[in-house]
């Protein structure tokens, strides 16, 4: 039995077989509408989601599955007390996959050592966010056409988002990668990404504060939110919300193929007269999500297409 804790449990040969499946559900949906018939996933969200949450919840519904769970940890026996390694024995006996989000890091992994059915790591605090990861491969690899050879632009808040930490661990994999760390300096990547990710495997980086100054030479630009809810004081989470805003001026100085990436949900730093732009792909990578979400499901359920 598999889970999936961190975008390096498949290796690249299998991120691939993935991303084809995904590729064929885009092209032949009606083939796999029935594929998981029978099969329930539990989804147990301890903090908010809208994307990550209903992507999943689509995934399942679209492969003929059911769904059940909560999306409050509030509405849940955490609520009384109960621990996740008790919540999920209990899920186990009714579910056949689970998802799980929750604010604190390595929750998803606790779940997975008392789980008998695979678990998903729907992103656990500041920590990772692997289908977000697979989300953001498959987006970059259908629109860019390749995974390789790309200069990454990481904007925002690198310190806290999860999302981040994630797919630099997932795009070092492969050849020619180079990273441009835009953040301000309270909100530069952790040291542990900095030292054992980057450095260790002779990545080429460079942290700078200034979007305007890169922005030509990027390929791809990866704007995040400043994670309010990880911020221990609200008067730091004001002075460093509006640090960045992405809007028609900027994308000038882009190249013309330079494409615009962004988890969601997008608060200010991304203009609203972006999204017009063509290089801004943000709503197509959420549908990229559900591809690769269902491509998920079905290699961790080992379902067998016919
Ligand atoms: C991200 C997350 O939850 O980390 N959202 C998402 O899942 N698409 C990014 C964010 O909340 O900023």
């Amino acid at each position: 039995m598999r889970h999936l804790m961190s975008p390096l449990d498949f290796s690249v040969e299998e991120l691939e077989t993935l991303m084809n499946l995904a590729d064929d559900i885009r092209m032949c949906p009606e083939k796999y509408s029935h594929s998981c018939h029978g099969k329930k996933l539990a989804s147990c969200f301890y903090e908010p989601s809208t994307r990550t949450r209903l992507s999943l919840e689509t995934a399942m519904l679209n492969l003929g599955g059911s769904v059940i769970g909560f999306s409050d940890a509030a509405s849940s026996s955490a609520s009384k007390g109960e621990s996740v390694a008790d919540t999920i024995r209990m899920i186990s006996c009714y579910a056949d996959i689970c998802a799980i989000r929750h604010p604190k890091e390595g929750a998803p992994l606790v779940a997975s050592m008392k789980s008998t059915i695979p678990i998903i790591n729907a992103g656990d605090g500041g920590h990772q966010h692997p289908t977000q990861t697979l989300t953001d491969l498959l987006t970059i690899r259908s629109l860019k056409g390749r995974l390789h050879h790309l200069k990454i632009g990481l904007c925002g808040d690198l310190k806290f988002g999860r999302t981040v930490h994630s797919l630099i661990n997932a795009l070092i994999r492969y050849t020619d990668i180079e990273f441009v760390l835009i953040s301000p300096p309270e909100l530069r990547v952790p040291d542990y990404i900095r030292d054992d990710v980057l450095r260790k495997n002779n990545i080429p980086f460079q942290e700078v504060i200034r979007l305007e100054e890169v922005l030509q030479d990027l390929d791809l630009l990866y704007m995040t939110r400043v994670q309010k809810e990880r911020f221990f004081n609200e008067e730091e989470y004001v002075r460093m919300k509006d640090f960045y805003i992405l809007d028609k001026s900027k994308m000038e100085l882009a190249a013309k193929e330079m494409l615009v990436l962004h988890p969601l949900p997008r608060v200010n730093e991304i203009a609203v007269e972006v999204d017009d732009d063509e290089r801004a792909v943000y709503f197509k990578q959420v549908q990229f999500g559900v591809y690769i979400r269902m491509a998920l499901i079905l290699t961790l359920l080992e379902v067998k297409i016919c």
